[in-house]
C-alpha cells in the first residue's frame, strides 16, 4: 500500500515540498504519496489528528505551526526541544516523534554543496527568531572558532546565549557591536528582506573569501545578498539548498533511504541576479 505523507502549513500553496518528495520517491523507488495540507490557524492539532487517523505516516510542518508541532510530540529530538520547534513529525502507534532538520539542512548545504567548511571558522548568524534557533545546534556541532548571533533587539540574542549555554558558547549582541569584527560565513536568518529592508551591517564584516548565505530562497538577489555583493563577496547562496537538504533528512528519517539532492536543487534554483 502507498504510504502517505504531507506538509502542513498556512498558507501552503507555494510549498515546494510535494515536488521535492515526489522527486526523491521516484529516484529511490519508494512507494509513497506526499500532499500539501492547508490547516486553519486554530486547527493544527486537529489537522494532524485527522491525517494520522486516516493512516498518514508523517508530516513536514511549516509556518506558522513549527512551535505547535514540537509541543504536540510525545518524543521530540534534542534539536527540536532546543529550537522549541519541529519541522518533521513521524507517527508510530501512539507516539509522535518530532525533529527539526532545518539546521542540519543548512550545515549540509554550506559544507557539502557549497564547499565552505565550518570547523575553525568565524560564523555569524543574523536574527534571533525561530530560524536562528533551529540552526544553532548543528552549526555549533561543526566546531566553528566563533559562533555569533546579532539581532536588532540585542536582548533577544542574549536570551539565545542563555538558552543554548549548555551546548554552545555564543557571542551575542546588536548590529552596532559587529563594528570591527569580520566573519568567514554570514547567514541571514532575519525576515528583514521580505519587506525589502536592509540590515545595518558595518564595513569589513565579510572576511576575504567569505560566504554570504540567505535562508530565503527563490527570490534571486535578496537585499542581504546584494549588500554582501556590494561589499565584494563573490560566494553568495540562497536557501534553496537548505530547503532540499532538510527534506532529504526527513526522507531518510521516514524511509531509511537517502535520496540524492543535487538534481532537485538544480531544478529549483533561481539565478541570483
Ligand atoms: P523566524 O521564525 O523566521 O526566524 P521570527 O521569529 O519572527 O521569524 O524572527 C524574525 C527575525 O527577523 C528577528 O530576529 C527579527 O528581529 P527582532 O527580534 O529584533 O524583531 C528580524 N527582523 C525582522 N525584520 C527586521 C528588520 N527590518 N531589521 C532587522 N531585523 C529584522
Amino acid at each position: 500500500m502507498t504510504d502517505r505523507y504531507a506538509v502542513i502549513g498556512h498558507p501552503i500553496n507555494h510549498s515546494k515540498s510535494p515536488q521535492i518528495h515526489a522527486a526523491f520517491a521516484q529516484a529511490t523507488g519508494q512507494d509513497l504519496s506526499y500532499t500539501a495540507i492547508d490547516s486553519p490557524l486554530d486547527g493544527f492539532a486537529a489537522t494532524v489528528a485527522t491525517f494520522r487517523e486516516s493512516g498518514g505516516k508523517g508530516v513536514n510542518v511549516t509556518l506558522p505551526f513549527k512551535l505547535e508541532a514540537c509541543a504536540l510530540a510525545t518524543d521530540p529530538s534534542e534539536a527540536a526541544r532546543l529550537a522549541g520547534a519541529a519541522n518533521a513529525l513521524k507517527f508510530d502507534g501512539d507516539r509522535i516523534w518530532a525533529d527539526n532538520f532545518d539546521g542540519v539542512g543548512l550545515v549540509n548545504d554550506i559544507q557539502v554543496n557549497l564547499g565552505h567548511a565550518l570547523r575553525g571558522r568565524r560564523v555569524l548568524v543574523l536574527g534571533a527568531g525561530g530560524a536562528t534557533r533551529g540552526a544553532l545546534l548543528p552549526l555549533s556541532a561543526q566546531g566553528p572558532a566563533v559562533l555569533a548571533v546579532a539581532n536588532r533587539s540585542a536582548d533577544k540574542a542574549h536570551a539565545l546565549r542563555a538558552d543554548f549555554a549548555a551546548h554552545a558558547a555564543l557571542q551575542t549582541g546588536g548590529y552596532a557591536e559587529l563594528a570591527g569584527e569580520s566573519f568567514d560565513v554570514v547567514i541571514n536568518a532575519t525576515s528583514a528582506g521580505l519587506s525589502n529592508e536592509t540590515l545595518p551591517l558595518p564595513p569589513g564584516l565579510f572576511a576575504p573569501g567569505a560566504l554570504a548565505y540567505d535562508m530565503v530562497y527563490g527570490k534571486g538577489l535578496t537585499p542581504f545578498l546584494r549588500q554582501a555583493q556590494q561589499a565584494g563577496v563573490s560566494a553568495l547562496a540562497d536557501g534553496v539548498g537548505m530547503l532540499v537538504e532538510q527534506a532529504a533528512e526527513a526522507f531518510v528519517w521516514w524511509r531509511g533511504v537517502r535520496p540524492g539532492t543535487a538534481a532537485v536543487i538544480r531544478s529549483l534554483s533561481v539565478p541570483l541576479v
